[in-house]
């Protein structure tokens, strides 16, 4: 993992050739380490922490029933779905687990990019689209625009099932084609997003609208100051949390729609097929139903995404470390740095959940997500000119930092490794680049990138430090 980072990094001496150089010009050791002063002190991401996985776990404080159902949705989540089940026609993966597995089930992209197997596992025959690399992020594509110039925005599955026999059916006779992702990324059309990771979502669930609302009025002459705003994003007159963008209410939607759009598992949320070619339909429709005649016993009540959804709300939020990387002061002023700079305006540092929430375990507690689950504008240079709700263009979540420790990829499309690379991207002029038909103004996190540029090289290191801890 740290040559992953290094490669990205401008640093001209590796850690190897340092004490090597210093040897052999053993008299000038002094001057040398003098003119490499600066250059040792070369601010660097530490890179994927060490150690145990420090997520995955149920939350603490659940009731034996909970924990039964915490297990049968894992099972659900990590279970792979094949023709007979009601894959496809058109899809992204073949599990929740296969792009939701770093550091843990429930995680995000693993190091191996688990889309080019599944393109042509089985005797599938897709194409790897370009932005598919193998030690690169899972992907979803996005397209901007319709052939005709009108609003697409939604995702386009990656893969098709046609030629596909696997052990529960066979597509041989299905010849629905893959989509011409070239054509498209030729044309500047087509925007990625990466997964997000589901612990903690439970909390994130139930923290109630009046406490994002207060959190978005506190500090607002600070905010102001910086040129900080940010609003939330809503469905169904609630506001909304999940996703890039914010567009998605609850774990219960989410598993509805990330089993139709991921995995082509149509169910009692989305009962209809995406792709309706009568000749590849394996399983009967919805593939996942509650008032099937299959259901004999109670338990069997349970759907599929019902399952899922409770998954995720009992996944317990990943485990900060108190002195990895770099030791606990060092993290603690990295932590001070992130305040001061104003960081934590955007990326709230705790909220408190809903104390009448229905189960005990996510009642009153405090959630350390670093977010203010509000969408502000990130000008041009993020913008993916998809507009889902009331999130523009160019609007993002911010992003809650809890497990950044632990992360490979970074920003909704995946596109940097390397954190610093990451806080960079935050900063970008109005107007500066359009993409499709995308003017922006300036992103809200101008003057808080460029404190942190202020920084001295100690201090910028403290604070990726104090997020790789997290
Ligand atoms: C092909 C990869 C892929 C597969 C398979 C997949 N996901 Fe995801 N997941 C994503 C991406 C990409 C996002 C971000 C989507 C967005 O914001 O537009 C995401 C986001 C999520 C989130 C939002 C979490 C948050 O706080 O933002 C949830 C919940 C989720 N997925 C659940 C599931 C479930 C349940 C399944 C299985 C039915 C699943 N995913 C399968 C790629 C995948
Ligand atoms: C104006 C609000 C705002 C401010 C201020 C802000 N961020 Fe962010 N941050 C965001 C948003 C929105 C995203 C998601 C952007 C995207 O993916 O396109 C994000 C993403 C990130 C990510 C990537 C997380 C991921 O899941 O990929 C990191 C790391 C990060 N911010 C750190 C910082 C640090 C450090 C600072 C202070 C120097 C900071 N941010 C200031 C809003 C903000």
């Amino acid at each position: 993992m740290k040559s992953r980072t290094h490669r990205n990094s401008p640093s001209l001496f590796s850690p190897i050739q340092f004490p090597l150089l210093k040897r052999t010009v053993a008299g000038l050791s002094l001057a040398v380490g003098l003119l490499l002063a600066p250059l040792a002190l070369a601010v660097d991401d530490p890179g994927v922490r060490g150690g145990p996985a420090a997520a995955g776990e149920p939350l603490p404080g659940l009731t034996e029933v909970q924990l039964e159902f915490f297990e049968v949705g894992l099972e659900a989540f990590s279970a792979t779905q094949g023709l007979g089940d009601g894959l496809g026609p058109r899809f992204n993966g073949d599990s929740c687990k296969m792009c939701h597995s770093q550091p843990a089930i429930g995680g995000t992209n693993p190091l191996t990019n688990p889309e080019i197997a599944i393109a042509t596992a089985f005797g599938a025959r897709n194409q790897i689209p370009s932005f598919l690399t193998p030690d690169g992020p899972a992907r979803e594509a996005r397209f901007i625009r319709n052939p005709d110039g009108s609003i697409d925005g939604g995702v386009h599955q990656l893969f098709v099932i046609s030629g596909r026999v696997d052990n529960t059916g066979s597509a041989s006779d299905c010849t629905i084609e893959q989509e011409d992702f070239e054509s498209q990324v030729a044309r500047d059309n087509v925007v990625f997003r990466i997964p997000t990771p589901v612990f903690g979502t439970g909390l994130m669930e139930s923290i109630a609208d009046t406490t994002i609302l207060a959190n978005m009025n506190r500090f607002s002459s600070e905010k102001r100051a910086l040129g900080i705003s940010g609003h939330p994003n809503h469905v169904a007159k609630t506001i909304s949390r999940f996703g890039w963008k914010a567009q998605n209410l609850s774990m219960l939607f989410f598993s509805g729609e990330a089993s139709n759009v991921e995995l082509g598992i149509t169910n009692q949320l989305l009962p209809v097929e995406r792709e309706q070619d009568p000749d590849c339909q394996y399983a009967p429709v919805p593939n996942d139903s509650q008032m099937s005649n299959d259901v004999i016993a109670f338990p069997d009540l349970m759907t599929k995404i019902q399952n899922l959804a409770n998954f995720m709300r009992f996944l317990a939020p990943p485990e900060p470390s108190p002195d990895t990387p770099g030791g606990a002061e060092s993290i603690e002023r990295g932590r001070e740095h992130f305040i001061r700079t104003g960081c934590a305006m955007c990326h709230t540092p705790a909220l408190t959940t809903n104390p009448s929430s229905t189960v005990e375990a996510l009642q009153n507690k405090e959630a350390n997500l670093f977010s203010d689950l509000l969408v502000h504008n990130m000008g041009p240079g993020l913008a993916d000119n998809i507009a889902q709700g009331e999130a523009a263009g160019d609007e993002f979540r911010t992003a809650p930092l809890w497990g950044l420790g632990k992360r490979i990829f970074f920003l909704h499309d995946g596109r940097t490794t390397d954190l610093l690379v990451a806080i960079r991207a935050h900063r970008s002029r109005g107007n500066g680049r359009s993409q499709g038909n995308g003017r922006y103004g300036p992103s809200e996190a101008n003057k808080v990138i460029a404190q942190f540029e202020r920084l001295d090289a100690g201090e910028q290191q403290d604070m990726l430090n104090f997020l790789r801890s997290l």
